[in-house]
């Protein structure tokens, strides 16, 4: 991404404080914040990982901008003349969306919200906008890309996007699960996370923990197999993603539900799991599946189950190895499924034979 500072300053005129720089990643909203120079500017995250990011790179340029993250942004209530959003080229349309209708929630009545688009040509913002604020200015297409601004009106109702979907295992009843943007999967079950349930070996009573939830559709499939003696805790470090969760587990009859925001395991105690299910992020050179191998093993109890899913078997193995002594691998649905006990490989749920790598 470009860092849209250039572009930025082609629309600075109409930028009030106090400022929300919303979403963005670290150093563009860095930037940005030492190019609005405003006082009382307040940095918006929904991930606990990436707020620390973005604090970082703020005390590398010397300022003093607050970060908050929160679950919605629109949970920062009405308090803001500008919102400037920085929307990063692969970010999802969805969440783009989403943006633009919480950001008129923050905004006080006559305040802007500027939109910055890395594209060359956009055509989507001017649409977005104008659904939510009526009107919308926007800059000639250029190479720095294409700023957006409206300006709220009225007081409106908040229209929240999110989608629901159906998840089951083969043995168990349907659920209905609520996802919404910004989160892993949206608006479908993730193939990865299927593969992953359908051959983890989870027993009546057992304490499982679901690590990196997301919208928590693993811990809720789960807590059907757990049963009422079971319990499931749900940790993600987005904090939309534990929302969900919370709202999932309510909705399914999760047995005995916890919640955990973290970014490096903390807030779980040791040898308290008989079973943790990973489906981690494969990106930032592995950083996370190390922490979600690594991190497990003292969670586990002994003679614990631990069982993680990916597509880079060849990657994720050694560090299984290394951390546990041992494993086996099961390919379902072209993923594989990647096991290993405190106390040797765990059984696989239906009999299925693991191929030993
Ligand atoms: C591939 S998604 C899986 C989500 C969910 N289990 C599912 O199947 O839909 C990985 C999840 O890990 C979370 N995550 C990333 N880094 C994390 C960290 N350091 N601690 C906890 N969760 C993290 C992400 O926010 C994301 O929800």
């Amino acid at each position: 991404m470009n860092d849209l500072t250039d572009l930025f300053q082609s629309v600075a005129g109409r930028v009030k404080p106090p400022v929300c720089v919303a979403l963005g990643p670290p150093w563009p909203v860095a930037n940005l914040v030492e190019a609005v120079a405003a006082p009382g500017t307040v940095c918006y995250q929904m991930d606990l990982h990436q707020a620390d990011r973005v604090r970082d790179c703020l005390a590398e340029v010397g300022s003093g901008a607050e970060v908050v993250a929160k679950p919605d942004l629109w949970d920062l209530g009405p308090t803001f003349e500008t919102v400037v959003f920085p929307a990063a080229a692969y970010a999802d349309r969805e969440l783009k969306i989403d943006m633009v209708e919480q950001a008129y929630h923050v905004l006080k009545p006559g305040g802007v919200l500027v939109s910055l688009s890395g594209y060359e040509r956009d055509n989507q913002f001017a649409k977005w906008h104008k659904k939510v604020f009526g009107k919308c200015g926007q800059t000639p297409a250029s190479k720095a890309g294409m700023a957006f601004w409206s300006v709220r009106g009225e007081d409106q109702k908040r229209r929240r996007h999110e989608v629901a979907f159906h998840a089951k295992l083969p043995d168990g009843p349907p659920m209905e699960v609520i996802s919404r943007p910004g989160t892993f999967s949206y608006g479908r079950f993730d193939n990865g996370s299927r593969a992953m349930v359908e051959v983890a070996d989870v027993r009546p009573g057992e304490s499982v923990l679901d690590l990196g939830c997301g919208n928590g559709a693993v811990g809720c499939l789960l807590g059907g197999k757990v049963g009422p003696a079971g319990s499931v805790t749900f940790v993600d470090s987005n904090l939309r993603a534990v929302a969900l969760a919370e709202l999932n587990a309510a909705a399914n009859n999760t047995p005995n539900p916890k919640f955990v925001t973290a970014t490096r395991l903390e807030g779980l105690a040791r040898r308290s799991f008989d079973v943790i299910v990973a489906n981690p992020p494969y990106y930032a050179k592995s950083e996370i599946t190390q922490l979600f191998v690594q991190g497990s093993r003292e969670l586990l109890r002994p003679g614990g189950r631990y069982y993680i899913v990916t597509k880079l078997p060849t990657a994720v193995v050694p560090m299984i190895f290394q951390t546990f002594g041992d494993c086996s691998v099961i390919e379902n649905r072209g993923y594989s499924v990647v096991m290993a006990g405190v106390g040797g490989p765990p059984p696989l749920a239906g009999g299925m034979i693991p191929r030993v790598v």
